[in-house]
């Protein structure tokens, strides 16, 4: 039973929620009034989920770069930015219509949480008390679980400040939803900068102890979406270190140097140039960040020779998995394409997978009274 003091956590989170989506819709009506440049925030009915209306709102910034955010998952349904000639191309795989992601998709542009990536075995031990996580993914609990919060549908509300138009969602996740301990208040904020910077923030609090692990799944192509494989997009990343995984992708908890093995992205490399040698069928492994986490760092860059684009990631997390799409097969259909494997690449910015039951891993511990915080910028310009 919830006691008197955690129902007050909990109504007091729920309060934080609607106050900043309310701020953030306040925000939009008046920004919508005075269009302002090219720059606009915008939204249109995107269907129901859950007997819930979904809406979808697009961001333009004043350079003419866009993203198309829905409210169910917390999804980035498009970003389009342009090549080095100016033609602007939609960078990110996903769907048009809200149906086609109802059926079932790996995850595309979505919103993660509460967890980012596997926790072994869908279990883990705090403070004594075992939890068991719903299990997703053969015996292990994957990006949230069953319904994780790419699947939920959000609060929002859209916004403008000095720095460019965002969208703020709103999410509180339940007490035992899919196991996790805690009422958990989340914001997401989206913000698309004059800077040519996709923004993305995450803020949340909890009432009781839980493990919190937030993330975006977007896969990126850089030529554009469906226009065939990222094996010579040039990746560097700012990691000596990644995780060797086990046969069910669980870290074995060894922080292994990426010396002289086909993980060595420090120097900028293409991604195709050692694929074949690691033997998952592509690589889909968390990288160790050499910032440690906690500070803004650069963790990415990524460089597409056709179109010019680059795209640089920073960010405050200790990891980042680097997923090159292996478990495409031509069977995903979207936004008029057929999406292959490697026809995508992901970065994931986040803690170390399985890290609630590595206490060598960095902690993702949340306690009442602390406040997650952490933010991933994007940031995109031509060469
Ligand atoms: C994981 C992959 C998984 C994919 C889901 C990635 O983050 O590392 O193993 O298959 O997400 O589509």
């Amino acid at each position: 039973m919830r006691t008197g003091s955690s129902v007050k956590v909990w109504l007091a989170a729920l309060a934080v929620v609607a106050a900043v989506v309310l701020a953030g819709c306040c925000e939009r009506c008046k920004f919508q009034a005075k269009e302002k440049g090219k720059m606009s925030v915008t939204k249109e009915p995107f269907g129901q989920a859950d007997g819930q209306a979904v809406e979808l709102y697009t961001l333009t910034n004043k350079n003419g770069l866009r993203a198309r955010i829905m409210t169910y998952g917390g999804i980035l349904v498009s970003f389009e930015t342009p090549d080095r000639q100016g033609k602007l191309a939609d960078i990110t795989l996903g769907f048009d219509t809200l149906e086609e992601y109802l059926k079932g998709h790996p995850y595309f542009g979505a919103t993660i949480g509460r967890y980012g990536n596997r926790i072994g075995k869908g279990k883990f031990t705090l403070d004594g008390v075992e939890y068991k996580l719903a299990v997703n993914n053969g015996p292990n609990h994957l990006h949230g679980g069953i319904k994780g919060f790419d699947k939920v549908v959000w609060e929002a509300g859209g916004f403008e400040n000095g720095q460019g138009v965002g969208l703020r969602l709103g999410y509180v996740s339940k007490d035992g939803e899919e196991g996790y301990p805690g009422n958990l208040a989340c914001i997401v904020t989206y913000l698309l900068t004059n800077e040519d910077e996709l923004r993305i923030s995450y803020e949340a609090t909890t009432d009781k102890a839980t493990v919190l692990n937030l993330t975006n799944h977007t896969y990126w192509n850089l030529a554009g979406q469906g226009e065939g494989d990222i094996l010579g997009h040039e990746l560097m990343l700012a990691a000596d270190r990644y995780t060797p995984v086990d046969e069910g992708l669980i870290p074995t908890g060894e922080l292994r140097s990426v010396k002289g093995t086909p993980m060595d992205f420090t120097k900028a490399m293409e991604i195709g140039s050692r694929i074949q040698q690691v033997d998952i069928g592509g690589y889909d492994h968390n990288f160790v960040l050499n910032s440690g986490g906690g500070t803004m760092a650069l963790a990415a860059t990524v460089y597409e020779r056709g179109s010019g684009r680059v795209m640089e990631i920073h960010t405050d997390q200790p990891g980042v998995q680097f997923y090159t799409g292996n478990f495409l097969d031509g069977s995903n259909k979207g936004k008029g394409k057929v999406y292959n494997k490697h026809y995508a690449f992901c970065l994931e910015t986040q803690h170390l997978p399985d890290s609630p039951n590595r206490p060598q891993f960095p902690s993702v511990v949340l306690r009442p009274g602390e406040k997650y915080e952490t933010v991933t910028v994007h940031r995109f310009y031509t060469k």
